[in-house]
């Protein structure tokens, strides 16, 4: 499935993009939103990466949080999340979602100390966002531009690993709830509510099924962004690796920033040589997947214009034919 074929498949409701920091995962993210949206799809384009450049790469402020319109259009919204006002969300919806002591305790432990928020909680709010979002139909495709490789990973790995703690937690709860009802009694809050096994039921749930909408390529494609340098190769591998054993679907490895050959640029052509060199190993090492080559253009890649131009070379069109 070429990145074309993404684009055009209606059926692919969410695309990831990533890769090493600095190769151009947020470009890709809002070029392929900008062609989705030329489509006619209800887009959202989302920055999960703590460290926003989408507001950068739409030349528009998309900060704060919320859904923002991207000017000019109808149908595309952007939105960089934030970490602090997640949070302050979540304790609020733990606030008058439950009460008594393990509540105060949850609260605690997410709040931190002195309003700073514990380590993990932007992989943990980014994975919330991609969970609220997994079940939302009010968008036909949601593009999500994630962390560099190290972040991204955790953040795959947290529907096991809360997979895993929610179960523990569920059996150690099960086992409890004779005792706590004992210690309520004995503090006088017998009749009050608890419906926090049931929250950490329907959590579970959701990760279950957002771990099925993410595996299953008809719905979801993680498009790999690298540059060809030694130093990506490595991480590229790495990055395949654990997306190969969440069974994350991948068909695609754009190949970013690509120097034209110069004759009359000695430093240039030792850098397009380089480059090839390394182009020939990305060849032989990924043959099953659909390699993207992007040159390396004059000018940073801003605003909507810039981004539709990459867009462009992403689907295999030339810069000036239409989508
Ligand atoms: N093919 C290209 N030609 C010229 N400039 C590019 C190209 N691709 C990306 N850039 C520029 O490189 C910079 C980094 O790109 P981008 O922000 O997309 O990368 P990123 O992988 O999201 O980075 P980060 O890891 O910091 O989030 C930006 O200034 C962007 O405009
Ligand atoms: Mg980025």
């Amino acid at each position: 499935m070429t990145i074309r074929d993404i684009i055009y498949d209606t059926n692919i409701r969410f695309i990831l993009s990533g890769g090493k920091g600095g190769v151009g995962k947020t470009s890709c993210a809002g070029a392929m939103a900008v062609l989705s949206a030329d489509q006619g799809l209800r887009t959202l384009v989302i920055s999960t990466d703590p460290a926003h450049s989408l507001s950068d790469s739409f030349d528009q402020s998309l900060a704060g949080g919320d859904i923002i319109a991207v000017e000019g259009f109808k149908n595309l919204w952007g939105m960089e999340i934030n970490t602090q006002k997640g949070m302050k969300e979540f304790q609020q919806s733990l606030g008058t979602a439950g009460s008594g002591p393990e509540m105060e305790m949850a609260t605690q432990l997410l709040g931190g100390v002195d309003g700073m928020s514990p380590p993990g909680s932007d992989e943990a709010m980014a994975f919330g966002k991609i969970l609220e979002f997994i079940g939302d139909n009010s968008y036909d495709r949601v593009i999500f531009d994630t962390a560099p490789t190290g972040h991204t990973l955790k953040l795959l790995e947290l529907p096991e690993l809360l997979d895993s703690w929610l179960g523990k937690i569920l059996t150690l709860k099960q086992r409890l709830g004779a005792m706590l009802s004992g210690v309520r009694a004995m503090f006088g809050t017998e009749g009050q509510e608890d419906n926090s096994w049931e929250l950490l039921k329907q959590s579970k749930e959701k990760i279950r099924l957002a771990r099925l909408e993410l595996s299953d390529p008809q719905t979801t494609q993680f498009v790999v962004v690298m540059i060809p340098e030694a130093m990506a190769l490595f991480e590229t591998q790495r990055l395949l690796a654990s997306l190969n054993n969440w069974h994350i679907p991948v068909s695609n490895l754009v190949v970013n920033q690509l120097v034209p050959p110069n004759p009359s640029c000695g430093f240039c052509d030792r850098r397009h040589k380089m480059q090839q060199r390394n182009m020939e190993d990305i060849r032989d090492m990924y043959h099953d997947l659909d390699i993207i080559e992007v040159p390396l253009f004059e000018d940073e890649i801003r605003g909507v214009d810039g981004l539709r131009k990459l867009g462009m070379i992403l689907i295999g069109n030339k810069e000036d034919d239409a989508p």
